[in-house]
């Protein structure tokens, strides 16, 4: 595995990859790396020819400078784990390579922006958007893998491949749980042991929710439940719990079997967010 600090010792690797006709497969990821990673490295690995990881953590998608300051640094371990798979780039470059300055432009998701993590973090998806958008750029990926794991994301990057005709193939990659069902996450790193288990009450009410939905209840007895739940359950607030349809985020009122759709929910465990999501059918 080479390691690769600048898009100006990527240039002439990725030129040789080229004229060699090889695929090459992108991983995006800001570190602290979990099985949930992995999944998205070796479906990697298993598509394309060639494959490269990127190592960023972002600063403008986060939202809470808190959040950004808190966000677990594992990189000598991720480092040693990834040579261990047997990728062939890991793209590291500092803020000063990503941002020489702070980007002028604004990416506007549309309706995208205005439900669940658009809503509960502004401005988070313009980060999102625009660092993807650099990272294709900079690495030029023939197909790039994206974890359900982040669902709205998932919707942000296929407008944003679809909008701007980055020539990229986006492969969706399932999400990776914990033996009890736990979504995994970096964020889980900074659980106490009784916030890890009150965190298990997100894919309960997920599952607990889909159950209900596919014996007949309706969406507002279901989420009315699921809300008292939350409200009985020590040390967590829900910020939402909703039904949708996964490519545009429209909310639905009610449950309709003939419609794709996936349950999102967010929530605070002690001071971590965490988000997760159930697809009921297709
Ligand atoms: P990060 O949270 O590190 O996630 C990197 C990729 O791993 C994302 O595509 C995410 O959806 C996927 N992932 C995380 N947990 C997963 C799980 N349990 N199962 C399957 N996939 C999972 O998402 C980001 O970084 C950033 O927003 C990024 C796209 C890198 C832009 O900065």
């Amino acid at each position: 595995m080479k390691l690769v600090y600048s898009p100006a010792e990527w240039n002439p690797l990725w030129l040789n990859h080229l004229r060699e006709n090889q695929k090459i497969g992108f991983v995006p990821t800001m570190g602290a790396l979990h099985e949930g990673h992995l999944d998205l490295v070796r479906k990697a690995l298993e598509t394309a020819d060639v494959t490269v990881v990127s190592i960023f953590v972002n600063p403008t998608q986060f939202n809470n400078s808190t959040d950004f300051e808190k966000y677990p640094n594992t990189l000598s371990q991720d480092i040693a784990l990834l040579e261990k798979y047997g990728i062939d780039y890991l793209f590291i470059p500092d803020t000063k390579t990503m941002y020489q300055e702070l980007p002028k432009l604004k990416i506007d998701f549309g309706d995208l922006e205005h439900v669940l993590e658009g809503k509960f973090r502004p401005g988070h998806f313009n980060g999102v958007g625009i660092v993807v958008a650099k990272l294709f750029n900079m690495i030029r990926p023939s197909i790039a893998f994206f974890g359900q794991k982040d669902l709205q994301q998932v919707a942000v990057i296929k407008r944003l491949v679809y909008d701007l005709n980055f020539p990229v193939e986006l492969i969706t990659v399932p999400t990776k749980r914990e033996l009890d069902g736990l979504a995994m996450s970096s964020r889980n790193l900074r659980l106490s042991p009784t916030e890890r288990k009150q965190a298990l009450i997100l894919i309960n009410c997920l599952r607990f929710a889909k159950n209900e939905l596919l014996s007949g209840k309706s969406w507002r007895t279901v989420k009315s439940i699921v809300a008292q739940k939350f409200q009985d359950a020590e040390g967590t607030t829900l910020e939402y719990f909703e039904l949708i349809q996964p490519n545009t985020f429209e909310i639905y009122d009610e449950f309709d079997s003939n419609l794709t759709s996936s349950i999102c929910v967010a929530a605070f465990v002690g001071e971590i967010r965490l988000i997760d999501n159930l697809p009921i059918i297709g």
